[in-house]
């Protein structure tokens, strides 16, 4: 079978359907009513804008990516899959997140850590404004975040599925910057290893920084949802609001800023 790289990605990186039940959740928490419409932005194959719309008759999906190549593949692979009525609450649009016209939404999800490629902080705060404007009244924009210890020097991680291996490589950092260099690579089972199937260049920012951006654009109030511990003390996948942080050698967390 020919090497699918969207394929392994979706497969090792994403849980389109975890992250639209956590949407949906949060917003209801915030809000105390149900959100209708998501904005994905960096939506790449707009995995997760298939699955919000699939949640019920009155949600509405929005996805914007600038390159032509993962939208072709989420309209063959993902879009057509759906049932009929579900396609028609999906729109994917081939613009910049930095466009002024973007389509109103309930949420803007920027999910994995997509908002790092922007690296100084006017270009960012042009992104987290435009967000703001593009909200409808009670809105919400969530971005995920990742930090630690761990992500400031180079490292590499291997998860093994049935047919496949992926590596998360970490290439460099620079504390200056807070600069750093990614690459995930694939190893399908009796396959020659697949460097450098995706790669970033990004700059971490980091929660105060981003709590800062969403103040100074407007966000009346920002909220933090943190991993849980499961017995071993690994991370249980279940994200609550908190008021603090954990110490944690590296953690993925929600900063969720209420328009
Ligand atoms: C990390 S990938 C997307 C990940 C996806 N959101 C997910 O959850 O797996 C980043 C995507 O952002 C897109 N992108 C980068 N800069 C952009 C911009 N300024 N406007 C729109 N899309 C952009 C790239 O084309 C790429 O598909």
């Amino acid at each position: 079978m020919a090497f699918d790289k969207y394929e392994f990605y979706q497969r090792a990186v994403q849980s389109p359907d975890v992250d639209a039940l956590f949407l949906d959740r949060v917003y209801r928490e915030l809000r105390n009513k149900s959100a209708k419409a998501m904005r994905e932005d960096f939506c790449a194959a707009f995995a997760l804008c298939c699955h919000w719309a699939g949640l019920s008759e009155t949600k509405l999906a929005y996805g914007v990516d600038l390159d032509p190549e993962p939208l072709d593949y989420g309209r063959k692979n993902y879009l057509s899959l759906l049932a009929p009525d579900i396609q028609k609450r999906v729109h994917v649009l081939q613009t910049d997140v930095l466009n002024p016209e973007l389509p109103e939404a309930d949420i803007i999800a920027a999910l994995n850590f997509s908002y790092f490629a922007f690296k100084d902080r006017s270009t960012l705060k042009n992104y987290i404004a435009n967000c703001h404007r593009t909200l409808a009244a009670d809105g919400i924009l969530v971005f995920d975040c990742f930090g630690g210890p761990a992500c400031m020097e180079p490292n590499e991680h291997e998860t093994e599925y049935d047919d496949f291996s992926y590596f998360w490589d970490q290439d460099s950092y620079d504390p200056i910057t807070n600069e750093a260099k990614f690459a995930i690579h694939f190893k399908p089972r009796g396959q020659k290893k697949i460097t450098d199937a995706f790669t970033y260049d990004w700059r971490l920012w980091s929660l105060p920084e981003l709590s800062d951006l969403m103040k100074e654009c407007g966000f009346k109030k920002v909220n933090f949802y943190w991993e849980g511990t499961d017995e071993d003390g690994d991370g249980d996948g279940e994200y609550t609001k908190v008021e603090q942080g954990e110490i944690c050698e590296s953690w993925v967390a929600y900063i969720i800023g209420e328009k």
